[in-house]
């Protein structure tokens, strides 16, 4: 008898059973998966829960505050916010190679996860407390992937605070085993989370860092962040979120173009909009989307956006584009 209910206390019932009187942490993405993993396990054993968000400064407009605010007051968590813009940034410097920089963001967030880990390890052992279990959002996919195999998580600690355990070592909480995607929202929404995260399109884990063709650096963020708030804010207004599996919106850094714009010429970088349908993301095809759409985001984009001249669709299906750019 599936009910969301059901599955909501069900699962609750098994957290408070596994983590007893230990205390948890659980790393908060911005996405739909950890944020509905940490809202049961909080329900489930309340301030034993420490959340940890890394804001690597690679999320989209207002993302970061959706976890830092409306997360936090719809569940209650005690949440640790680390702000390692500065720290992307510096790691990121001069690197334009996809590769690469995918390889620079997982291990910085890797290293930034475990120091915020350790700390709260340390501040809970000067109280006596255990911290035993490190939460993770893995769906059913997931798990049928990977085998079906469970288990602990190895963190090595890269930076020796004075006095912390060279390793941590946690054992795994995962609520969401057994749910697909659209269950977990289900299961979100029941909880009360908010709809911008419950609702949210899939975004890649190096976040806009992949959707700048060219060197990432502050001022080429702030500027896709604007495109993108724009593009997705019209896509929303038309009603289009449900036809669309997700719409990157990449800048071409390295790409200028001649335009004229008031009573001169302008050299400006070219926006890509890439809207997709796809069932799962192993393949896609490119979203017709209405021309009135595009005609609003382009003229907003390229008015509202300084140093953005032209606006450009990609109409690639997968195979043979992929998805993202990079
Ligand atoms: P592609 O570009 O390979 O993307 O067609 C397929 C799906 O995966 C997402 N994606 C990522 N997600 N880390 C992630 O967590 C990544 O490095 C990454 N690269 C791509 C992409 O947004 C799409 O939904």
């Amino acid at each position: 008898n599936w009910t969301t209910r059901n599955v909501v206390e069900e699962s609750i019932a098994a957290i408070r059973e596994q983590v007893g009187t230990k205390r948890a942490i659980c790393g908060l993405s911005g996405g739909v998966d950890s944020a509905v993993a940490a809202a049961l396990v909080q329900k489930a054993v309340g301030s034993q829960l420490t959340c940890v968000y890394v804001d690597h400064g690679l999320m989209r407009k207002g993302e970061s505050e959706q976890v830092e605010k409306d997360f936090v007051a719809a569940t209650g968590v005690q949440l640790k916010v680390v702000d390692a813009q500065e720290r992307f940034l510096d790691a990121l410097a001069g690197v334009s190679e996809p590769e690469q920089k995918r390889k620079i963001i997982g291990r910085e967030f890797i290293r930034v996860f475990e120091q915020a880990a350790s700390e709260i390890v340390a501040e809970a052992g000067a109280h006596g407390e255990q911290v035993e279990f490190l939460v993770q959002g893995t769906l059913y996919p997931d798990v049928v992937e990977s085998g079906g195999g469970t288990g602990t998580a190895n963190i090595k600690s890269h930076h020796n605070v004075g006095g912390l355990p060279e390793d941590l070592q946690f054992q795994l909480v995962e609520p969401l085993r057994r749910l697909f995607k659209d269950e977990v929202r289900m299961v979100g929404q029941e909880l009360g989370l908010p709809d911008e995260i419950v609702q949210r399109q899939p975004f890649p884990g190096p976040g806009l860092g992949i959707r700048i063709v060219g060197e990432v650096t502050k001022e080429r963020l702030d500027l896709l962040r604007e495109a993108d708030a724009i593009a997705r804010e019209e896509l929303t207004a038309a009603g289009l979120d449900r036809d669309i599996w997700q719409c990157p919106v990449v800048l071409l850094a390295d790409v200028r173009s001649v335009g004229v714009q008031g009573d001169g010429r302008t050299y400006g970088h070219p926006i890509v909009l890439r809207p997709v349908s796809s069932e799962d993301a192993m393949t896609a095809d490119w979203s017709r989307l209405p021309y009135e759409v595009l005609a609003k985001i382009s003229t907003r984009i390229t008015n509202e956006v300084d140093e953005v001249n032209r606006v450009v669709l990609d109409v690639t299906s997968k195979p043979p584009g992929t998805i993202e750019w990079e």
